[in-house]
């Protein structure tokens, strides 16, 4: 009997790819979105893959009510993976409330519906913006490292998320939870079926750079090169897509077979290799043979100057290690490109 998963912001872009893995390792994956932000498409991609359409229900967890029915139209469900959150950082300095609101309200309503279906764990896509910028002796960054001040409202989710799991777990809720902070997932899944789709002008760094590269954007605008780094550009751990989402499966075995040792456990999930902007750029012109146009200008506003991770941990007490090669990765970034071109996407 396959066990059942439900993956809440299933048809997102890291979703969508651990829907994938959970299919292929032999779980039954029920998807609920609210379409907010992911396209309902993603469903055809992810059959096309796995030849198994995930159960999809459209619903706004924030309506507890209405995740209530749908869990009990669901019996059975035996973990959670919780994607479903806005996650612009920009934007949530904009919007703090919709911040607060939706991904607060969310989380708060699967964890007080859990107990109600046995549901015996959670794993909570959380992020690395919680260290903030970590100071030198804590670089390369591992779980141990101080939680800085939040710098946008879409980071103080995260970790009043984090605060919110561990203190109802402490509480004695009869769950278990893992927790995988995110480095710079990029890539996109090698049959070109599912990728990263951003609504309107990308923010994140890898859809910029491929939209530029295939012309809908003129020039890629990197944000400084007078950081105290070699290249004097930010740096970053940018982490396999397809690698990231395997990380979900290890952790849903490791809380349904009772691996766990703790409730609550936590992991950087990164590769352990910091990248500059200017050098990612050098590897996808030489991954992919095509050039990026792109200028220097000012530095972002909130952003980091360099961080990585120590993935050890995850590596030694998960059992998972990132495999792919930053060239691959972004030469499955402009696969996926490519393939929207096709389909006339854009
Ligand atoms: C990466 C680097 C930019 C765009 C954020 C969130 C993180 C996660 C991923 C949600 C930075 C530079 C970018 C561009 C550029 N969020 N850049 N030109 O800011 O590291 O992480 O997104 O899951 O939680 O904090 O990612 O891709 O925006 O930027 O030079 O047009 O690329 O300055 O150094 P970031 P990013």
């Amino acid at each position: 009997m396959k066990q059942k998963i439900l993956v809440a912001g299933g048809t997102g872009y890291i979703g969508s790819h651990t829907t994938v893995e959970l299919q292929n390792a032999g779980y039954d994956v029920i998807i609920i979105d609210n379409l907010s932000n992911s396209n309902i498409e993603v469903l055809d991609g992810i059959e096309h893959i796995t030849g198994i359409r995930p159960k999809f229900i459209e619903l706004d967890l924030k309506d507890k009510e209405a995740t209530r029915k749908a869990l009990a139209s669901q019996p059975g469900i035996k973990g959670i993976i919780l994607f479903a959150a806005s996650k612009a950082v920009g934007e949530s300095v904009q919007k703090p409330l919709l911040y607060y609101r939706n991904n607060i309200t969310t989380l708060i309503n699967l964890l007080e519906l859990m107990p109600e279906f046995g549901i015996e764990g959670i794993v909570f896509s959380s992020s690395c913006t919680v260290y903030g910028q970590p100071d030198p002796e804590n670089l390369p960054v591992t779980e141990n490292a101080p939680i800085k001040p939040a710098t946008s409202p879409y980071g103080n989710t995260k970790q009043i998320n984090e605060e919110i799991i561990r203190d109802t777990i402490h509480a004695g809720a009869p769950f278990k939870s893992v927790i995988l902070r995110y480095f710079n997932p990029i890539g996109a899944h090698p049959t070109a079926e599912i990728g990263e789709l951003p609504n309107g002008v990308p923010q994140n760094l890898i859809p910029y750079l491929t939209q530029t590269a295939i012309g809908i954007r003129k020039e890629l605008s990197v944000f400084g090169d007078d950081y105290n780094t070699p290249d004097g550009s930010c740096i970053r751990d940018y982490i396999n897509i397809v690698d990231l989402a395997k990380a979900h499966v290890t952790a849903i075995d490791r809380l349904l077979g009772g691996k766990s040792a703790k409730d609550i456990e936590i992991f950087n999930l990164g590769t352990g290799c910091g990248v500059s902007v200017l050098e990612l750029i050098n590897t996808f012109e030489q991954a992919t043979g095509v050039k990026v146009p792109h200028k220097i200008v000012a530095r972002r506003e909130g952003d980091i100057e360099q961080v990585w991770a120590n993935p050890e941990r995850a590596n030694k007490v998960l059992g998972w290690k990132a495999q792919e090669t930053l060239a691959d990765t972004l030469a499955s970034a402009w696969k996926w490109q490519l393939k929207l071109r096709e389909r006339g996407i854009m």
